[in-house]
């Protein structure tokens, strides 16, 4: 069941499966003053509070400009909109005096051996993350958040994402064709725990909060859709049009690694082998993912600019994400993905109810 709701001692909409519709929008912040970063908190998370709670939004004087932008018609109803925003390890440099408050482990987003970061997707002080089941919900707040912020912080990079609903169940579908999001951690509050938010060993002010990774990552269809779809199926390790793993017949079904010791039905290199060996060692890497699909139209030489916007959470950026995608590198399924942006951030605790703001603990 979705848990929408701002308040609380998370940011409970990151544990959302993912919705139809969604925008990531990464943020500089353009002051250099503490005091109007403390502000442009009080104005996110103001914001945060009526775009989820629901809002008239007809305008009495009709010779100024409207409140609202009018997207979502004369009113809006609260409850569908999920907020979930971070603050990148460039927040902490010298403006605001926050260098000793850094999270422990938050740098920025590292270069992999495959990717081709492109500087104009890549980073940010700030990252917003905007879900809903209805595309025109979270246009009408990237819209009403921007507004309210100008001056106090620039839009740097933005991307759009969707997931279909399941075809014909299960996970929804990636560009690849393929079942995505199927295995994932429990969502119980024991595994969150243990798995997502953050521990010891951290600043206090950063308790309940989580690390979150961004990956931009083009999918290079026009090579994909000349592969076999044996070859497709050994690259992931899993069925195509079923999502269960080569060893098994139903999608829930967990692959049995050990009793396929040499490979020879899950390649060793296969995505899911190497993302997750499922040995009692690599349990403390694992992610709890989020991906949606983007659509970027044609880039300059005509191919389909598609791609993963995958997103994951996790308690330690070093012993998840950057381990996960360090036995990743050079698997196969690398001559069809491009990594093109994204980001580290640290996903902010959350805030009480709506006289508290998101940053409090922080500043
Ligand atoms: C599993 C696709 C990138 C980590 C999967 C599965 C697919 C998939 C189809 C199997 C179904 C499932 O369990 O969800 C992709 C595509 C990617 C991509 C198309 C890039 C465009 C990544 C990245 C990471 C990652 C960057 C992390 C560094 C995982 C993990 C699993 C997984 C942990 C679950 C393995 C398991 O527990 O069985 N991915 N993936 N993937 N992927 Fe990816």
């Amino acid at each position: 069941r979705p848990r929408f709701g701002p308040y609380g001692e998370h940011q409970g909409a990151l544990i959302n499966e993912p919705t139809a519709a969604t925008a990531v929008i990464s943020c500089d912040v353009i002051t250099d003053r503490r005091a109007e970063l403390a502000e442009l908190f009080m104005i996110i998370s103001d914001r945060i509070g009526v775009l989820t709670g629901g809002a008239p939004t007809a305008s009495d004087d009709p010779s100024r400009p409207p409140d609202d932008n009018g997207i979502l018609g004369p009113s809006y109803p609260g409850g569908k909109l999920g907020v979930v925003v971070g603050v990148g390890a460039s927040l902490f440099d010298d403006r605001f005096g926050l260098a000793d408050r850094k999270p422990v482990g938050l740098t920025s987003m590292r270069t992999f051996p495959n990717d081709d970061l492109d500087e104009r997707l890549t980073h940010g002080d700030l990252s917003i993350q905007l879900t809903s089941a209805d595309d025109d919900v979270v246009t009408h707040a990237v819209r009403d958040l921007t507004k309210h912020t100008r001056g106090l912080m620039q839009p740097r990079w933005r991307i759009n994402g969707t997931a279909a609903a399941p075809r014909p169940a299960g996970a929804p579908r990636n560009l690849l064709g393929f079942k995505d999001g199927t295995a994932n951690p429990a969502t119980d509050p024991a595994t969150l725990d243990r798995l997502i938010w953050v521990g010891t060993g951290q600043p206090s002010w950063a308790a309940g909060g989580t690390f979150q990774v961004i990956r931009i990552i083009r999918n290079l269809v026009e090579f994909w859709d000349r592969v076999s779809l044996q070859e497709q199926e050994l690259m992931f390790g899993r069925r195509r049009d079923s999502g269960a793993p080569l060893d098994g017949d139903r999608e829930t079904e967990a692959p049995d690694f050990a009793a396929d010791p040499r490979g020879q039905v899950i390649p060793l290199d296969a995505h899911i082998r190497l993302a997750n060996p499922r040995t009692e060692h690599t349990d403390r890497s694992r992610i709890l993912r989020r991906s949606w699909n983007y659509d970027l139209g044609l880039d300059s030489n005509g191919q389909l600019n598609q791609g993963t916007l995958f997103s994951c959470y996790q308690q330690d950026l070093q012993r998840q994400f950057e381990a996960v995608q360090t036995r990743l590198i050079d698997e196969p399924l690398t001559d069809y993905i491009s990594p093109v942006g994204g980001g580290y951030f640290f996903v902010l605790p959350g805030m009480a109810d709506k006289d508290d703001h998101l940053g409090r603990s922080l500043l």
